[in-house]
This record gives C-alpha cells, structure tokens and sequence, in this order.
C-alpha cells in the first residue's frame, strides 16, 4: 500500500480535508449542507457570548424536524443555563470543562414518559417499555435528533460537543434535573460562540473504503484503511501539538476493557432503573 500524505489538495477541497488526504469523488456536486457536514469538528472552548432563547428554539425545531421512529417522538431536551447546575454536572460526570463554559448545555432525554402519560391517559397498558427494542428506538431517535440541532448550531456560526460522558453518572442528572420513570439522560450537547483561539481542526477520518461496502460486508477493508488512518490521525494530532498519538490505542483502550467504559459498565442497572430493562 503506498503512504498517502495530506497532500495541499486536501487544504481547499473540503472532502479532501475531512480525510486528511485527497479523494476522488466522482461528478457529484457539493452543497451547502454537505459543506457544512464536512466541516464539522467538536468545539469544546467558547466565548462568554451568549446563545439567545431564540437560537435555541430554531436548533430545537431543526431537531425535531429529524425522522422518528413511528412519528413516536420519544424524546426530550432539557437546556441547561444556570451557572450552578452546569458547574454541578460537570463535575458529577467527571469535571468537563466545556459543560460548565458552555452557553447553553443541551441534555438529551430518551424516553417515553410523554407517551406512557398518553396511553394511561386513555385508560390503556405500556406492556413494552421494558423491552429492548424500545431502549434502542429513544436512543437512535435521540441521537438522529441531537445531530440535526449540532448541525443547525453549526449553520448558526455555534460550535458544540456531544458529551456522552453524562452516561458515566446518569443518577446525578436524573436527580438534577429531577427527570421521571421512562427517561433517561444519554447524552448532552455543549453549545456556545466557538472560541476561535481552541487548537482544534478537522479531524481526518477512516478512509471511506472501510466504511463504504457494496452489496456485502467486506470481512477485509479494515487491516489496510486501519494502517493508513493510524498513520493520517496521528499526523493530524502532531501538527496540532500532540505527538505519538494512537488511534489504536484509543480504540484498545476503550473497548479493550472493562476500565475503558468508565464506569459505564453499570447501565443495565441505571436503565432498569429508570424503567427500562432492556429485556
Ligand atoms: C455520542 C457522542 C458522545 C460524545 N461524548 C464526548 C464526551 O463526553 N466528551 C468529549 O470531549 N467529546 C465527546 N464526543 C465528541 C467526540 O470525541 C468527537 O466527535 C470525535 O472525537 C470526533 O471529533 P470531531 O467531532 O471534532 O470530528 C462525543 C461524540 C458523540 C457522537
């Protein structure tokens, strides 16, 4: 395999740029929104400008314009400004700086309470919220939705981060945000102005043939877009002040043991909890 360096191409084609090296990509056009998609990176330092209620309101709306499993629309959003609580889920979830100095922080709430209160309202069981099925619907929902809002924060000239780090403490926000049966807190999103002195840039990803298969799984793209993404990721992290960077490691780490879950081990007992056994 030859070595494929990020070649000046790749600084003014943003495909180029999002793989760190340039691509072909054939005669399709790119639009805005591509564009946008495609310059994306997670923005964990911001400004002390604030979001306004109404940017909130239209990233919510753009969330919420997202598909939904069955048109259910089984979850919620609870946004967080007090200066306290954002400072008190920060710490409970591990001392996230970018909680705290963010604007707003936007906790994703899977979760069917809204349509349990529904259905017992019409005199009626939930005989299924125990199931598994439903514990991955709220969650894939959630997640479709909350990209959506990143998206449109982004289209805003707003940054953010995807914290999933609330999962490593979910009690905390439960009680925090005082959240009932049927919900559950999977993640957040830290939204402000980025700040624009933060040492972050795009970060390259997989080469697209270890993602992109035809007609059946390809048992063997990982070993060689492996070696050269080893390679590309860790020139991105040297060019931004971090040398000897793994992605290997990362990826050994988090999924190599059971410490890499930080804590996260537990879930099963937090989701039944909070009335999903996820059976
Ligand atoms: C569901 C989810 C949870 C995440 N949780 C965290 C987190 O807790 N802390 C953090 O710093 N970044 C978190 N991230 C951001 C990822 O680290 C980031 O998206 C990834 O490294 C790629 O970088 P980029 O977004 O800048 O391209 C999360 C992303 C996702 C999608």
């Amino acid at each position: 395999m030859p070595k494929m360096h990020a070649s000046p191409a790749a600084a003014s084609d943003p495909v180029a740029r999002r793989y760190g090296v340039a691509v072909g990509t054939g005669r399709a056009t790119l639009s805005p929104t591509i564009e946008l998609q495609l310059g994306h990176r997670s923005v964990r330092l911001f400004l002390t400008t604030p979001v306004t209620d109404d940017q909130v309101e239209l990233i919510i709306a753009a969330a919420q314009s997202a598909s939904q499993s069955s048109n259910l629309q089984v979850w919620s959003v609870v946004a967080v400004r007090n200066a306290d609580r954002k400072r008190r889920i920060s710490e409970a979830i591990g001392g996230q700086p970018y909680v705290a100095d963010s604007s707003v922080f936007l906790v994703w709430v899977a979760g069917f309470r809204r349509a349990a209160n529904i259905v017992h309202s019409r005199g009626a069981q939930v005989e299924t919220l125990g199931y598994l099925e439903n514990t991955l619907v709220t969650a894939v929902d959630s997640g479709i939705a909350a990209q959506n809002a990143l998206l449109a924060a982004e289209s805003l000239g707003l940054g953010g981060v995807f914290v999933g780090a609330v999962r490593s403490n979910p009690e905390a926000l439960i009680t925090e945000l005082g959240l009932p049966e049927y919900t559950f807190p999977v993640f957040g999103v830290a939204l402000g102005h980025p700040d624009p002195s933060e040492q972050a840039g795009i970060k390259p990803r997989l080469p697209r043939r270890a993602v992109l298969h035809h007609e059946q799984y390809d048992t063997t793209a990982w070993r060689e877009t492996a070696a050269v993404y080893e390679e590309r990721l860790g020139e991105y992290f040297a060019g931004h002040g971090k040398d000897g960077y793994s992605w290997a490691d990362i990826l050994t780490n988090r999924i190599g043991s059971i410490e890499g879950l930080h804590g996260r081990d537990s879930m099963r007992a937090s989701l039944t909890d909070q009335g999903f056994a996820s059976d």
